[in-house]
């Protein structure tokens, strides 16, 4: 383990193995301390969202097809004229100085590895020109939360390009953090900078996230994404849709991509699940732009039937975070490839040679 502040962060570097998903989290809080895993883990308010992201996935189910030629399924597939290895990305998430010493660094060489893309968050421990260094030319998209401060965006825009990335996430649903109660009972506040905010007056140790959140762009508009998009010439993807007219919206605003989330059950309590509200949007995005998905994906089963339902591909988080904790980079990369792993044999079992087979794959809803 390493002491920094006075937090004790893992430092494993290890292959480890993996049964499932879902049961990386009870063998992360081992190693994550109280406060940090709390973070991680929670959602808002009782966490019904949260819990109904995963449970929305056997509200449609998956045609197992036979007498088909389908054998060794191929997972690669791409986004804006990336190829990678599997439909299955890394999300944007904060802190992950708080599950290992070397935090983003080592997720960004997990995900190189594994061959697909890392995403970069705004509160990041490392800064973007270090993270996206870690990944040594493998693809990495950067996710923006806006700084009331355009110089601030300029400037975090700017090393973001330099620094080769393939697209910018705008997040759009977090203008203040969900009522999330593991923070408050465990009196959570960062005890470790975050690279990008260390620049700034104010810093981020020994904040809340509501504090961070509140130093932020507290309105974002349409003409915010057409800037972004026009500072960068970089394609926009707008995070946090969960309704078929945001989505027209924001396209029409510039964005080249729609991620479909809510944040994890992060944010509004009491809102759908993310994967209840993919069919819509997608049937309005209509092939227009790429969709990106997230929130509750722990299955080959979960990613196969949000390619069926118009992902183009899904991100995850919390389970990576779990993998780096307990596993460093190599731990991340096996996490992904795990998921990767179901996916492919569920993908032969219902057919489907290819990512774009999946996409076509029927579903039936009960
Ligand atoms: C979260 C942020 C920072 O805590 O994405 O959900």
């Amino acid at each position: 383990m390493t002491m920094t502040n006075g937090y004790f962060q893992s430092d494993k570097e290890e292959k480890i193995d993996i049964l499932n998903l879902p049961s990386l989290e009870a063998r992360a809080k081992e190693i994550i301390p109280k406060g940090g895993f709390g973070y991680i883990t929670e959602g808002a308010e009782d966490e019904w969202t949260l819990k109904e992201n995963t449970e929305s996935f056997n509200h449609v189910q998956i045609v197992p097809r036979i007498l088909t030629s389908v054998e060794n399924p191929s997972t690669e597939t791409e986004i804006f004229g990336t190829k990678i290895s599997m439909p299955i990305i890394m999300a944007p998430a904060a802190a992950q100085g708080l599950a290992h010493a070397r935090g983003e660094l080592a997720t960004a060489e997990g995900m190189a590895a594994a061959g697909t893309i890392m995403s970069q968050s705004t509160y990041g421990t490392t800064t973007i020109a270090e993270t996206a260094a870690a990944g040594q030319g493998a693809p990495q998209f950067f996710q923006l939360y806006m700084s009331k401060d355009w110089s601030v965006n300029e400037a975090w825009l700017d090393e973001a390009v330099k620094a080769g990335v393939k697209a910018i996430i705008m997040t759009v649903d977090s203008m203040l953090g969900g009522y999330r109660e593991a923070d408050i009972i465990n009196n959570f506040q960062f005890p470790l900078p975050m690279g990008n905010l260390a620049k700034l007056a104010e810093g981020s140790e020994g904040k809340g996230i509501s504090e961070i959140y509140a130093a932020a762009a507290q309105v974002i508009l349409p003409e915010d994404i057409k800037r972004v998009a026009d500072y960068t010439g970089l394609p926009v993807i707008v995070k946090g849709v969960q309704d078929p007219d945001d989505a027209e919206t924001a396209m029409q605003a510039g964005a080249s991509g729609i991620w479909v989330s809510n944040h994890g059950g992060r944010q509004l309590n009491g809102g759908p699940a993310s994967f209840d509200t993919l069919a819509a949007i997608a049937e309005r995005v209509n092939k227009r732009v790429p969709i990106i998905f997230d929130s509750g994906v722990r299955r080959g089963s979960h990613v196969f039937k949000a390619l069926a339902s118009g992902a183009d591909l899904v991100a995850l988080a919390r389970p990576v975070i779990y993998g780096l904790a307990l596993g460093g980079a190599q731990g991340a990369q096996a996490v992904v490839e795990h998921l990767n792993k179901e996916l492919k044999i569920d993908m032969q079992l219902a057919g489907t040679q290819t990512i774009e087979d999946v996409k076509k794959a029927k579903l039936i809803r009960r």
